[in-house]
């Protein structure tokens, strides 16, 4: 529907295209691969949720989990601004794979992210 929210702007259906071809890139990711879980289903599952709410939908993440936390449930993980710019990128490349998502809802739904990303980055870039 147009005018509404991100969430009802795209839909269930092509969120959760998004999520899958997402971990999909986050899989094969050199950077990203080494700190996530072998099997992401899971992690998907708490990711289409969150997101669900996030964008204006059902709070899903909330009512199954509660407060997502976000920062600090990312702290045992060692977030770079290299793995930043690959988790982005890893979500530009889902949201390209995903035409259901309309130009400018991708767009929008990237600023987004990007702007949560940042508040994520919790460890330098180590030296080469
Ligand atoms: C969970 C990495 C950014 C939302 C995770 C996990 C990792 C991770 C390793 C744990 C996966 C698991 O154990 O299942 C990263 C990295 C980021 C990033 C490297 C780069 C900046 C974001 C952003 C969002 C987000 C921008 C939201 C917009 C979530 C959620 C979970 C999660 C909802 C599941 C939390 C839970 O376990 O309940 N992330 N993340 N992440 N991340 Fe991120």
């Amino acid at each position: 529907a147009e005018g509404g929210s991100l969430y009802d702007r795209i839909g269930p259906e092509a969120l959760a295209s998004l999520v899958r071809r997402f971990y999909a890139h986050v899989a094969r990711d050199p950077d990203l691969a080494p700190i996530f879980p072998e099997d992401l289903t899971h992690t998907a599952e708490k990711q289409f949720a969150f997101l669900s709410g996030f964008l204006g939908g059902p709070p899903l993440y909330h009512q199954h989990y509660g407060h997502p936390r976000l920062r600090a449930r990312h702290l045992p993980f060692e977030i770079t601004p290299t793995r930043g710019r690959a988790w982005l990128a890893c979500m530009n490349a889902a949201l390209r794979e995903t035409p259901e998502i309309g130009e400018a809802e991708a767009r929008e739904l990237y600023a987004a992210l990007a702007r949560v990303a940042v508040h994520m980055v919790n460890a330098p870039d180590t030296p080469a």
